[in-house]
């Protein structure tokens, strides 16, 4: 389907940007930059702004999700906006018992343990969501609205990162019981997977035709799995999760281009390949693997995005200052690369420092 005129990739306003180049594969003048959970507890003006709320309520509220996505677009210079929402934002709108706990992450009302739990869960009908997500389209037109030329970033959970919250309950070290229903009940589990699929591509599609120029799945623990398992009982769902995104395309002065979609893990070393071969066109890649190593086994014609890793964030600049180096001159070995982190931002991170990490990107690669 072809994007209607209005949106910002067909009008020309972000398809020219660093960051639309750079996951198209072209190699722009500056490396673009952004973060994982660049809006967030990291800014004081967030942590005023959710005084007294909650965070699924902020989530669902149009005018504090746009005006909480443009805060470090604003503030550090960044080369994308990422919209303010969360992964289980979508599971919340279907009708499930969810809430996202200060400090802990999602909660879930009943965890999803048995064949019986699937059938129940997967009774909630995915078509409500084309309403349900009217706050959500809201909260994406009047942020791109402000952004102008800097594209807006849509996203959501991968299939089977959420799965792990469902089946868990909540935030997991090893997802063991996900992994134990994934072998002991494995038409559940493809159920499981394939309602996911279904919930979360609909929250990104709309997310994509509300004016977001890009579309990033973010598979957080999809390194708990071995390349076996991932291959043969979850990249099936994330690749169906992407379907709902491949289609959109736009054209502009005469140059045809899809939205390009972005595929993120944590620990997924093992699995950089598989993970490419869903239908993504970027592949992000945590702090564990350098990008050299990354682009290797991509076989060195795939876009690649990260890897600073935040826990440089807190150490002395020159040390931050040669990390960022090295992951910006490993970068180049791939055919483009935007910076980001290996992982979200802390909450404890002096903004002032993701600016100046900001500028150095900008000047170093300017000066290549
Ligand atoms: O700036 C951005 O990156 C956009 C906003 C964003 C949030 N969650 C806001 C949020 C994004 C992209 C997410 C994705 C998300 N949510 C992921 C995938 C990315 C990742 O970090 O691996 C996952 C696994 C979740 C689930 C989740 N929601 C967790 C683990 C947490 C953190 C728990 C905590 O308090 O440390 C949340 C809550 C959440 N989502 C917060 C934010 C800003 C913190 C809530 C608060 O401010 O109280």
């Amino acid at each position: 389907m072809i994007l209607d005129a209005q949106h910002p990739l067909s009008s020309g306003l972000t398809a020219d940007s660093r960051l639309i180049q750079a996951y198209q594969g072209v190699r722009p003048d500056v490396t673009p930059v952004w973060f994982m959970r660049q809006a967030g507890r990291s800014l004081p003006e967030y942590r005023e702004l959710r005084v007294g709320t909650r965070m699924l309520d902020v989530c669902l509220d149009p005018e504090l999700a746009s005006e909480i996505s443009l805060q470090p677009v604003r503030r550090h210079n960044v080369d994308a906006g990422i919209f303010f929402s969360d992964i289980v934002v979508p599971l919340k709108l279907v009708g499930v018992d969810v809430a996202i706990v200060a400090g802990k992450g999602p909660v879930l009302g009943k965890a999803v343990r048995t064949s019986a739990d699937v059938d129940e869960l997967t009774a909630l009908d995915p078509a409500i969501l084309d309403e349900a997500l009217a706050p959500i389209r809201d909260a994406v037109s009047r942020a791109v609205s402000q952004l102008g030329s800097t594209p807006l970033i849509g996203f959501a959970g991968a299939p089977f990162t959420l799965a792990a919250y469902l089946v868990e309950g909540g935030p997991s070290k090893d997802h063991i019981h996900a992994r134990t229903l994934m072998h002991a009940e494995p038409k559940a589990w493809a159920r499981l997977m394939a309602w996911t699929a279904d919930v979360t591509g609909r929250f990104l599609r709309a997310q994509v035709l509300a004016g977001a120029s890009a579309a990033q799945l973010f598979d957080s623990w999809a390194g708990a799995l071995s390349l076996a398992d991932y291959a043969a009982s979850v990249a099936p769902a994330s690749a169906a999760a992407i379907a709902h995104v491949r289609d959109l395309t736009y054209s502009v002065n005469n140059v045809q281009g899809n939205v390009p979609i972005v595929h993120f893990g944590v620990g997924t070393g093992e699995l950089l390949k598989e993970m490419h071969n869903i239908g993504a066109d970027v592949v992000g890649v945590d702090y564990r693997v350098p990008l050299d190593e990354a682009n290797r086994r991509l076989g060195g014609a795939v876009p690649v995005q990260g890897n600073v890793d935040p826990a440089l964030l807190a150490a002395p600049w020159p040390v931050l200052e040669a990390h960022v180096r090295d992951v910006l001159e490993r970068g180049r070995s791939a055919p483009s690369h935007v910076l980001n982190l290996g992982h979200g931002v802390p909450p404890d991170t002096d903004p002032d420092v993701l600016t100046r990490l900001v500028s150095l990107v900008h000047d170093v690669s300017a000066a290549e």
